[in-house]
């Protein structure tokens, strides 16, 4: 009796591992449509060690349904402090440095699904600037399906980009003391809505936001991160004020409580003096994605909070992503609540609301 009722268990385990994995098949068919995959293009999928090989099966699976031609590249397992629970967040360094005949394979493909995080880093740049679009997927399945790109999205975000290339200044306040200016034009405008169908074009399923970078120089004013805005790659919910002084561009004081003294302290591990220049500067769209995500779920690398609508994403450290010549391996995401942006002096967000129609 024993042995039928666990015979009859692991029978309905392997259905349901079946079940999770044809839907990811699905899921990454929906994608890769949105993607603009199809007959006659090649998808390749990067991967490295054991991590995510259903997410590589799956691409490769939904790629070929489309009619691409598909191919993997898996490399040796070096980093997987991105995705994980422990490790540095280090960003920049991949295991695709110095792997010439990898490289030069990526650059064939019409689209590349990264898996690892090869974000921030010259490999990844190369692959972009051969016209080979990249889609980085490595957040849990069930956030994929939650925030499945939609075209509402995109719309939205597209129109937040246009008003962010138009203006010449970026100021940002909250109520705990936050005001700061970003000198703008030296910097693309980018864009992150989910799906990718542009050649050379990056993006990451999930995310809804757009951003630009300030001038290196040319960012000045005082970040006062408020209880409750989040501090990444530390996935916690600030408890008290951390108060940032940035002059030309770079973090010059750093004051609080033991919040601020771990910040402070994360920074200098890095023994970097880029690791206090300024990052990336925007605001989410995304009306799936939750400030209180990070509560329940630590998995992966919080996606959902970068993202969550009317939130100010500030950030330090590297701005190669944009351009520009600050490549430091110390990377903070600052997702912040109620804050408000003003473009030029007209306001884009309040008090952590969206108040320009299009992007609403
Ligand atoms: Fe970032």
């Amino acid at each position: 009796m024993q042995e039928s009722v666990n015979g009859a268990t692991a029978l309905g385990e392997e259905r349901a591992a079946v079940n999770v994995s044809a839907s990811l098949v699905d899921l990454c068919v929906r994608e890769l449509q949105l993607c603009g995959v199809h007959e006659g293009e090649t998808v390749a999928v990067l991967s490295q060690g054991e991590e995510r090989m259903d997410y590589a099966s799956a691409f490769l699976v939904a790629a070929g349904r489309l009619g691409a031609t598909t191919f993997h590249v898996r490399v040796a397992d070096v980093s997987s402090s991105a995705g994980g629970e422990v490790g540095t967040w280090t960003v920049g360094s991949t295991p695709l440095a110095g792997n010439r005949p990898a490289i030069e394979a990526l650059k064939q493909a019409d689209l590349m699904v990264d898996t690892i995080f090869l974000l921030f880093s010259a490999e990844q740049r190369e692959i972009q600037e051969s016209g080979t679009r990249i889609l980085l997927c490595m957040e849990p399945v069930d956030n994929l399906a939650r925030m499945f790109p939609t075209a509402d999205l995109r719309r939205r975000v597209e129109a937040g980009q246009e008003i962010l290339s138009a203006a010449q200044q970026l100021r940002f306040t909250n109520p705990a003391g936050t005001d700061i200016t970003y000198k703008l034009g030296a910097y693309p405008v980018m864009t992150q809505y989910g799906y990718t169908d542009t050649p050379g074009r990056w993006d990451h399923w999930p995310s809804g936001f757009v951003f630009t970078g300030g001038a290196d120089d040319g960012v000045d004013g005082k970040v006062v991160i408020a209880p409750g805005d989040i501090l990444l790659p530390f996935k916690d919910y600030a408890r008290e004020p951390i108060e940032l002084t940035v002059e030309h561009g770079r973090i010059v004081d750093i004051r609080g409580g033991v919040e601020a003294a771990l910040f402070n302290d994360y920074m200098e591990s890095f023994d970097d003096p880029d690791a206090y220049g300024i990052s990336h500067i925007g605001w989410g769209l995304m009306k799936e994605a939750r400030w209180s995500g990070l509560a329940t779920d630590r998995r992966s690398i919080q996606m959902e909070v970068r993202s969550f609508y009317g939130n100010v994403l500030f950030s330090t450290g590297p701005n190669g992503e944009l351009g520009g010549s600050n490549e430091t391996a110390c990377h903070l995401d600052v997702p912040m609540r109620g804050c408000s942006v003003y473009l030029d002096d007209e306001p884009v967000l309040v008090d952590g609301d969206v108040v320009v129609e299009a992007m609403r």
